[in-house]
């Protein structure tokens, strides 16, 4: 696969995914959007200044979820120790992210981190011991469940649910909530009812990300961050009355993924098949009443 670089809107650079039809990430801005919704939305620098830092990586990509974590942490605490499991299913991208023009952002302790994952699937470096598990998610984290690792914060960034609805199922929320630390906080983009549900669904209680205010915007939230109620240290940002209707709309309705080897085909016509039937109310009738 050949991944070619396009710029975004702060001068780092992203790929296009012609297989899911998507960027991989916000086109605003993609080393921006690794810092303001993963690493700032999960305490790290909290966490850096306690000592240890553990995090779950899901859909590591071009790796600036990690990179931006890394430079968050190491900024406050050169010496924390950090355990890092990454998960990715196409080794190219992050082979194609360690070009000189994509790395040459970072700090040099995160390239050489970036190269050695990209290339060994494996780093440890200062305090770090990083793990990169190549293949489908469902399946690599198995191995993270096994060696019962604890995540302090979870990444959760697959590409859109309507793209890929296999990592954005019920089912696979469980398996990735069984690696969440009770004190842990999931981060992810997505503010959709569908995903929230899910998460609410698996035992989790959520927040908003909120935007920086602006009353002509439409959009409402820049995302959602999910934990344990009872690990909870303050309380995570209030979704709006708005939101929270959202949820209850036909769009609030879950993906699924029984057996977890779904094509996003099947998950998809899976999911049709569940509004369709459902009796709850229509989320463009929600949409005109709040005027989104
Ligand atoms: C939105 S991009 C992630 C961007 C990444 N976090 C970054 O900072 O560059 C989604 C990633 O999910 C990967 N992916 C797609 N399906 C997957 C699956 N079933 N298991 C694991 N990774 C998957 C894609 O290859 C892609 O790298």
């Amino acid at each position: 696969m050949i991944w070619v670089p396009q710029q975004t809107g702060d001068g780092s650079f992203t790929f296009f995914s012609e297989t899911f039809g998507e960027a991989f990430h916000s086109d605003k801005g993609a080393k921006s959007e690794a810092f303001e919704k993963f690493a700032q939305v999960t305490d790290l620098v909290a966490l850096a200044h306690q000592g240890t830092v553990r995090i779950l990586d899901v859909c590591y990509g071009l790796g600036y979820n990690s990179a931006a974590a890394l430079e968050t942490i190491w900024q406050v605490n050169p010496d924390c120790h950090i355990e890092l499991y990454a998960l990715e299913l196409d080794p190219t991208v992050p082979i194609a992210a360690t070009s000189p023009n994509l790395l040459e952002s970072w700090t040099p302790d995160v390239r050489e981190v970036l190269i050695a994952l990209a290339q060994d699937l494996q780093c440890d470096l200062r305090g770090l011991n990083a793990t990169l598990l190549i293949g489908d998610a469902r399946k690599t984290i198995s191995s993270v469940i096994a060696s019962g690792f604890q995540a302090d914060a979870i990444f959760f960034d697959p590409f859109s649910p309507r793209k890929c609805p296999q990592l954005w199922t019920v089912e696979f929320f469980q398996l990735v909530k069984t690696c969440l630390a009770s004190s842990g906080k999931l981060a992810t983009y997505s503010r959709s009812a569908a995903v929230r549900s899910a998460l609410i669904e698996v035992g989790l209680v959520i927040g908003s990300i909120p935007l920086e205010a602006n009353p002509l915007s439409k959009q409402w939230s820049m995302g959602t961050v999910a934990a344990f109620e009872s690990g909870l240290r303050s309380t995570l940002p209030e979704l709006s009355p708005m939101e929270w209707d959202h949820l209850m709309t036909k769009a609030g309705i879950p993906y699924r993924d029984s057996s977890l080897l779904g094509t996003q085909a099947e998950i998809l016509a899976q999911h049709e098949i569940e509004q369709n039937e459902s009796q709850r109310r229509s989320t463009s009738s929600w949409r005109r009443q709040w005027g989104v």
